[in-house]
């Protein structure tokens, strides 16, 4: 069976987030399951720079206002499809903004152009490459399964993943003759969204199945506050929609191989966790002191994550002995709020404030806690790494983190399962209930290492995940015939 995956990011290519892991992962998690997939991506710069044995397979002729060709090459151990547009791609830095910090003005046609070309890959456009099932991710390959439906032709079925139902692509109905889509798609059976045209809706509206990345989440986005505009429609096709957790690529993340940390350990053999906190202390000027309570952040800095949360109660976290380590970047009204912190709390408080992937691993390595306060969070990462890692995750309990962590309660302590920490409702009085709660829990070291110790046994893996997108898969082809 072939899929193509449509994304607008790709690890280990181009990367703002976790989209990009999951795009990247998922060619080699469904591998095992006979599953072929390409991967079509856009032609950024650094796109090209990575690509192999690069072939043009077609000519695109007035794109969108150019002329655009498709390469088929490697990179990154991926099968590739790249969208070579020059005039839409051929820009410096960020997928999405440029220096100054602001949508490219020209988003809506950069990727409805990537979701035209997945429509026509899907349309059987190249014989060689048709594809059984086309799998869209996020806004930005929303009109993909639009494009297909309004050829009004015969078409692959579609399959739309969310990742974060916060970004919509919400564009003026005047680009609807511009976009290439015919009048009676601007409906709310069709692309219409809030008076404008809605690329997120589009592929909710019109795909022939809807995932997102947990079930907790897959839940939240059919009330009110989850669903953040588009949680009506997602109960009129609730019939259609699935939550697939995400794994993590477990050979990246091994502490027992990992050549980014101070010293490998396993779930059998954690003494030297104890050598990548000292020299994760060392790293951040924080006291080297086995037995300071270390939480570690790792995050963009953005209002979903729920960092400010914990700026407002470092005291509460500073007053129990603990330390804190931050690696983040993003929007600088929390990131400075964490270098002032780390300015006035020496030893105690370190930032990073950067992008910096050895470093992350460091700090799965390194910390005793990893801490995810997220308002809202569709399925996360950092709490799979932190399992795998024996950092214990504290997290809020929402979406996939609500999913992933085993709460350390009572019940759960007297029969010795518990993961991690949740906190609920995400507000700082919880999180610092939390705070306090960990700390307690961190003077119980026997316990402490029995929950670190179940937490680096959680398949944390794309197995399962990738045998349910297979399940899937297969079933939408049978059903198309
Ligand atoms: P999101 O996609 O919402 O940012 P995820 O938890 O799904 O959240 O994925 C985040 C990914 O980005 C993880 O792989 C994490 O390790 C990585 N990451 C986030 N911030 C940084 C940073 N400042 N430096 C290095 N890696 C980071
Ligand atoms: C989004 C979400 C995150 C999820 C990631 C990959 O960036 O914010 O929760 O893990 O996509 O699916």
């Amino acid at each position: 069976l072939n899929v193509l995956s449509v994304a607008s990011e790709v690890y280990p290519l181009v990367k703002t987030g976790g989209l990009a892991d999951v795009v990247g992962a998922l060619p080699g998690a469904l591998a095992p399951e006979a599953i072929h997939v390409t991967t079509l991506v856009p032609g950024y710069p650094a796109v090209l720079a990575a690509l192999e044995g690069a072939e043009m397979v077609h000519i695109f002729h007035g794109l969108f206002g150019g002329d655009a060709r498709l390469l088929k090459g490697k990179a990154g151990g991926l099968d590739l499809l790249v969208l070579e547009a020059p005039y839409l791609y051929e820009r410096p830095g960020n997928p999405y903004v440029g220096s100054d910090g602001r949508d490219w003005h020209d988003n809506a046609i950069r990727f409805a152009a990537l979701a035209r070309v997945a429509a026509d890959l899907g349309l059987g456009l190249l014989p060689d490459l048709r594809p059984d099932i086309v799998h869209a991710h996020d806004w930005q390959t929303g009109l993909a399964p639009a494009y297909m439906r309004y050829s009004g032709r015969p078409h692959a079925p579609s399959v739309m993943t969310v990742h974060n139902m916060a970004f919509q692509g919400h564009y003026s109905r005047e680009l609807m003759q511009v976009l290439g889509l015919p009048p009676h798609a601007f409906s709310l059976e069709g692309v219409e969204y809030f008076g404008g045209i809605g690329f997120l809706k589009a592929g909710l509206q019109l795909a022939d199945r809807i995932t997102t990345v947990s079930p907790t989440y897959a839940v939240e986005i059919r009330t009110p506050d989850g669903g953040m505009g588009l949680d009506g429609l997602l109960r009129t096709r609730a019939g259609v929609v699935s939550g697939i957790l995400n794994g993590i690529d477990d050979s990246v993340w091994n502490p027992a191989t990992d050549p980014m940390i101070a010293s490998p350990f396993s779930a059998e053999n954690r003494s030297s966790r104890a050598a990548n906190k000292a020299a994760l202390q060392t790293r951040l000027g924080l006291e080297v002191d086995p037995n300071a309570l270390v939480f570690g952040v790792i995050s963009r800095l953005t209002w979903q994550k729920g960092l400010d949360l914990l700026l407002e109660r470092l005291g509460t976290l500073l007053g129990t002995g603990a330390q804190l380590a931050i690696l983040g970047s993003g929007e600088p009204w929390i990131a400075e709020g964490f270098v002032d912190a780390a300015r006035m709390n020496p030893g105690r408080v370190g930032m990073f404030n950067g992008y910096d992937e050895p470093f992350a691993h460091l700090i799965q390595a390194g910390s005793d806690v990893i801490l995810v306060p997220s308002r809202f969070e569709p399925c996360g990462l950092t709490q799979l790494c932190a399992l795998r890692y024996g950092a214990l995750p504290l997290v809020a309990r929402v979406g996939g983190l609500a999913d992933t962590v085993i709460d350390a309660n009572e019940v759960a302590r007297a029969a010795g399962i518990g993961t991690g920490v949740q906190f609920g409702p995400v507000t700082a009085d919880h999180l610092e209930a939390a705070i306090l709660r960990t700390a307690d829990l961190w003077r119980d070291r026997p316990y402490w290492k029995k929950m670190q110790a179940n937490a680096m046994k959680t398949d944390v893996s794309w197995r399962r995940p990738a045998a349910a997108y297979a399940r899937l898969f297969r079933s939408l082809r049978a059903e198309a015939g």
